[in-house]
């Protein structure tokens, strides 16, 4: 039987007492953020698996409140079981009723759920009724009725209860969904039937596809399948905003975007677009010592920022203030981190306008940012307006990392740019001097 990496961790992880496998779902292209988050809090040694928009590590299960305390993480799960089924192959169709009744047997007789199912009653603080008898099942009104499905709640916005307010005669209710990669013979809804039926027999749980308060996913990839349990019952990403925007950016990626500029206590944080303050609210709250300021140009935006700070009751001094970026009312040297989400030129700005905006941004970032240390985080689509820019003031920076991410279904980049010595003053004169050589000629 293979084994992959994750069958591995999760291995390890039973061969200890109260050590769970951890899953946790990252913004992708982030994934190095979350690792690096999750070395620092969790202790340097710790093993871990990264994958495409996720990471998994073991951890013992008194420690898991520092997971709930990661902010580069979106949603956690507790890894129930990792395993390896024989399935018949690619075509799909092939083998579709052997493939089915793999699926059967292993929901029926081989998962292994009951460590991770009382972990998960424990960390999420479930007081009811967690493994059911036939009869409190059959007597229970709840599982008279059919199950409610999507379609009829597709009005209502938020799916699953907080199990934490499930009172002590309620009996759990559950949904099992799976997500698939590779080709297979079987859809993903057949594995959430096929589990989630088996599952139902063995514990006497309520299946509600809306009202859940344990959510099972189903990860199949190839063979490989990884029974997770799921612990947030709200994504985190959502933590700072009240009033959303049209490009208000996840506040799990602002945090990885201020960790990137290595923020320092007492450093100056600005972010010059800020919108509806999603990145300077993060900054505010994750990373305590700095300062931090958010300027915007339309009033809209800054009262919607206003109004998210005041929300939040954040204890900390930041500075909303409505300006053109172009000209900052700031002297020259003076910024230590420019963290910013720059016009895409799709919902935000035009790629035409970026063009020439870049161009004459970059060189005022130039002017106020710390000769020798001031930091830039720049994330954007526009690659190509960026690139112009960078080649003709890139004296006045130095590309230290770039990365490629997804930001709600586009490829954006990140470039991480330190401020050389050269001065803006030296670069301006050098460039004056160039232009009137090429006129001359
Ligand atoms: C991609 S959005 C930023 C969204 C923000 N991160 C959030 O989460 O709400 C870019 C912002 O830049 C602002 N902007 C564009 N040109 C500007 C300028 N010259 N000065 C200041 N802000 C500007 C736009 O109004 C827009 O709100």
């Amino acid at each position: 039987m293979m084994k992959t990496d994750i069958m591995k961790l999760a291995d390890q992880a039973k061969m200890h007492e109260n050590v769970l496998t951890v899953m946790a779902t990252v913004d992708t292209g982030f994934e190095w953020m979350a690792v690096d988050e999750y070395k620092e809090k969790l202790g340097s040694n710790a093993q871990y698996v990264k994958e495409r928009g996720r990471i998994y590590f073991n951890l013992r299960q008194k420690d898991f409140s520092k997971v709930q305390d990661m902010r580069s993480i979106d949603n956690v799960y507790i890894v129930a079981d990792a395993s390896w089924l024989p399935f018949s192959g690619i075509m799909k169709g092939s083998e579709l009723d052997s493939d089915l009744e793999i699926i059967r047997k292993f929901a029926k007789e081989k998962i292994s759920l009951r460590r991770a199912l009382d972990a998960w009653k424990e960390i999420v603080n479930f007081h009811g009724i967690m493994y059911p008898s036939l009869r409190e099942y059959q007597d229970s009104d709840l599982a008279l009725q059919r199950p409610k499905s999507p379609v009829h709640c597709a009005r209502t916005k938020k799916r699953g209860l907080d199990p934490s307010s499930a009172s002590k005669e309620s009996l759990l209710r559950f949904r099992v969904t799976c997500e698939r990669t590779g080709s297979h013979s079987f859809e993903s809804q057949d594995v959430a039937r096929i589990v989630g039926g088996e599952l139902q027999d063995t514990f006497n749980w309520i299946v509600d596809l809306v009202q859940y308060h344990l959510q099972i996913v189903c990860h199949v990839k190839l063979g490989e399948i990884i029974t997770s349990l799921r612990v947030t019952h709200e994504s985190k990403h959502r933590r700072n905003i009240q009033f959303y925007g049209p490009t208000t950016l996840r506040s799990t990626i602002c945090y990885s975007l201020i960790r990137l500029a290595s923020p320092l206590p007492g450093d100056i944080i600005i972010d010059p677009m800020c919108g509806g303050g999603s990145i300077p609210l993060e900054a505010a709250i994750a990373f305590p010592n700095t300062y931090l300021l958010g300027g915007e140009i339309h009033c809209n935006a800054v009262d919607r920022a206003r109004a998210n700070v005041a929300a939040m009751n954040v204890d900390r001094k930041l500075d909303l203030i409505q300006w053109n970026l172009l000209h900052l009312p700031l002297k020259d040297s003076f910024v230590d981190i420019f963290v910013t989400d720059m016009p895409f030129g799709k919902r935000s700005g035009s790629i035409t306008d970026n063009r020439v905006f870049y161009k004459k941004w970059l060189l005022e970032m130039g002017r106020v940012s710390k000769l020798g240390s001031g930091r830039l985080v720049l994330l954007t689509k526009d690659r190509r307006s960026i690139a112009t820019a960078l080649k003709m003031y890139g004296k006045l920076f130095r590309v230290t990392k770039t990365l490629g991410a997804n930001i709600g279904g586009l490829q954006a980049a990140v470039y991480v740019l330190l401020r050389t010595n050269i001065s803006w003053e030296d670069h301006k004169t050098v460039e004056h001097d160039a232009k009137r050589v090429k006129v001359q000629e």
